[in-house]
């Protein structure tokens, strides 16, 4: 799998995962920093695979994620044939009498609490290791943060708790330390430091019709592997995926509408290159791990609903691009005055220049860009 060294966090990490007796975790990991791949070891080192029955369990925020921890679990374990991963996500449908055999479970909040409560195809006592990944998203949604204490409530007093979260504030320390006891805690780089191999920019436009022309030069300009663009509404994606296919681009589209089939579906063609852009509402801006992703555009730029500038949802955003220590670039479109603001305000939280970009200077534009 080209590995070559351990991750910060696979060197601080693995050892108290593997440890005897078992030792609980509280991390703090960005994106790409290799944590899926530290703990989906850890779940693989743990089983035991002549035991047909699940011994991890793994909670993810995102439907979508649980496939790619699977994936990671699947690739790892390979020469493990006998180890299965078991998906309790949206559409997995199980019935009352079946007794899930397969060691390690991955799954949303909501599906697992239905196979525990509602059909009770494992049994929580029989669990030794539980992975909280995303922790941080996870309690953004109170629905997933109840779930999860839920299931935790089930487990043995002794089930090995680890616990992934790119944040720290307060909620998550709250809720860490509530099904995390006696953790040791890890708490690597600054969520700052993982803008490093992010050069950002920022373009005006004065409407949509601009922004989309913006787009349009940049893939004249430079040479792009794959691109995310985010939108902030379905129609504003569906019109922009609509015209970057009649420029000829090879465009998919992911937003909430879709059904779970559709959207693996979706990100998986996107996975392999086959579609070199992907438009988004902000649905995904979390957990896609694409390698090919060079650029990310900020349609509209990552506002909350109260106007405040969502700092967070911008650095998750543009991490999709710069991951796997590959330079990622970041383009953001902004249409007015408080636009501006919203850059300004970005540039200091995360103390990094966000520098302006003229479509119409190509020279300049490649210069910057190598
Ligand atoms: C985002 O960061 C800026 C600059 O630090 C800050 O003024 C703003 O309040 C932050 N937004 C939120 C929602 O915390």
């Amino acid at each position: 799998m080209r590995f070559n060294l351990p991750s910060k966090i696979q060197e601080n990490a693995l050892p108290m995962m593997l440890a005897h007796p078992r030792q609980n975790l509280i991390a703090q990991s960005q994106s790409g920093t290799g944590k899926t791949a530290a703990f989906c070891l850890a779940m693989l080192h743990t089983v035991n695979a002549a035991d047909r029955w699940t011994q991890c369990l793994c909670l993810s925020p995102t439907y979508e994620l649980a496939l790619q921890i699977g994936q990671v679990v699947e690739k790892m374990g390979q020469f493990c044939p006998e180890v299965k991963v078991a998906y309790a996500i949206r559409g997995n449908r199980v019935g009352r009498g079946y007794k899930v055999q397969e060691q390690i479970i991955i799954g949303t909040p909501g599906t697992v609490c239905d196979w525990l409560m509602k059909y009770r195809v494992f049994d929580p006592q029989k669990v030794t290791m539980l992975v909280l990944d995303e922790a941080d998203v996870m309690i953004a949604r109170q629905g997933h943060q109840d779930q999860s204490i839920r299931i935790h409530r089930l487990l043995r007093a002794d089930c090995q708790m680890l616990l992934f979260s790119a944040t720290f504030d307060e909620d998550v320390m709250r809720f860490a330390e509530r099904v995390v006891p006696e953790p040791n805690i890890i708490r690597l780089r600054r969520e700052e430091e993982a803008l490093d191999n992010i050069r950002q920019f920022y373009v005006f436009c004065k409407n949509k019709e601009e922004k989309f022309t913006a787009i349009c030069q940049l893939y004249g300009i430079l040479t792009i592997a794959q691109a995310i663009v985010f939108c902030h509404t379905r129609a504003v994606a569906s019109w922009l995926a609509t015209s970057l296919s009649s420029e000829g681009h090879q465009v998919a589209m992911l937003s909430g509408e879709l059904t779970v089939e559709q959207r693996a579906a979706v990100i998986s063609r996107f996975r392999e290159g086959k579609e070199k852009v992907l438009v988004s509402t902000n649905v995904c801006s979390r957990g896609i791990d694409v390698e090919q992703l060079t650029l990310v555009v900020n349609f509209d730029l990552p506002v909350k609903q109260s106007g405040d500038t969502d700092n967070e949802t911008y650095l998750h955003r543009i991490g999709r691009a710069g991951r796997f220590g590959k330079q990622g670039f970041a383009v953001n479109l902004v249409d007015s005055g408080t636009g501006l603001d919203v850059i300004r305000q970005i540039e200091q939280h995360f103390n990094r220049k966000i520098a302006k970009l003229d479509l119409n200077n190509c020279e300049e534009i490649e210069e910057l860009w190598c």
